[in-house]
């Protein structure tokens, strides 16, 4: 079966993007959604892990490192595919560009700490456990703030510079520059961080404008294990999936 989820770009349908509570059509609330869901799940998860442990340490390496690949692509995708549009209009970009940059310099930092825990002594995993957490909190807050600064200043700029149909044009571009893979593992991030009805305003566009067997793969790959049972039945019920 294919996973090619970026086929629906071929259609002309926004694969993420819900109208915010205006009616406008938002690039950053169901990314960011996910984003800040990851950003604190994995912050809890240094804070509890038993970094003497090593099975728990490598596990928890490893999703942190995922993490980090997810965001960084993020930034990514934002620098590429919306910044140049804004400068191009006149808007300014500095305070969101120091920001991405203050980012990539985080990752670094998390990264080192990262290996700093692998090649610590077993007496010291644990402060070197501390310092990552501490990192990661402050990474955490910054990109909190950053995120607040996209959605309240940046994304009323882009409302009043761009149409709804040039913002969907964006945001196709930066789906068609992922592999179906990645597609699917930022549909992971997503869906669990939406409320019900924003997940079924989402699913239910992608259903309508999405072939079937693709529809069935982003199902059944990035939706069904990312749900409680209660949350998919909810889902199900709201956009009448197939059994
Ligand atoms: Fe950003």
């Amino acid at each position: 079966m294919t996973h090619d989820v970026s086929h629906s770009v071929s259609h002309g349908v926004s694969m993420t993007a819900i109208p915010d509570l205006s009616g406008r059509y938002d690039l950053y609330g169901a990314i960011h959604k996910g984003l800040r869901k990851a950003g604190c799940d994995m912050l809890c998860r240094i804070g509890s892990t038993d970094f003497e442990n090593p099975d728990e340490a490598e596990t928890v390496l490893g999703n942190l490192r995922s993490f980090i690949v997810f965001a960084a692509s993020h930034v990514m995708h934002e620098d590429e595919h919306i910044h140049g549009v804004l400068r191009a209009r006149g808007a300014s970009t500095t305070t969101i560009e120091d920001q991405h940059d203050d980012h990539r310099a985080a990752f670094a930092t998390l990264e080192k700490l990262a290996s700093d825990i692998e090649k610590a002594w077993p007496m010291h995993k644990q402060a070197a456990g501390r310092k990552l957490y501490l990192a990661f909190a402050a990474y955490l807050a910054e990109d909190l703030a950053h995120m607040h600064e996209e959605e309240t200043v940046t994304a009323p700029e882009l409302w009043r510079i761009c149409t709804d149909e040039e913002l969907a044009t964006i945001e196709m571009h930066i789906v068609a520059s992922m592999s179906p893979e990645k597609n699917m593992a930022f549909l992971r991030l997503m869906v669990p961080a939406m409320n019900p009805a924003e997940r079924a305003a989402m699913l239910s566009a992608m259903q309508q404008n999405t072939p079937p067997e693709i529809f069935c793969a982003i199902i059944e790959f990035a939706v069904r294990p990312s749900l409680s049972e209660k949350a998919f039945s909810d889902l199900s019920d709201r956009i009448a999936l197939a059994a």
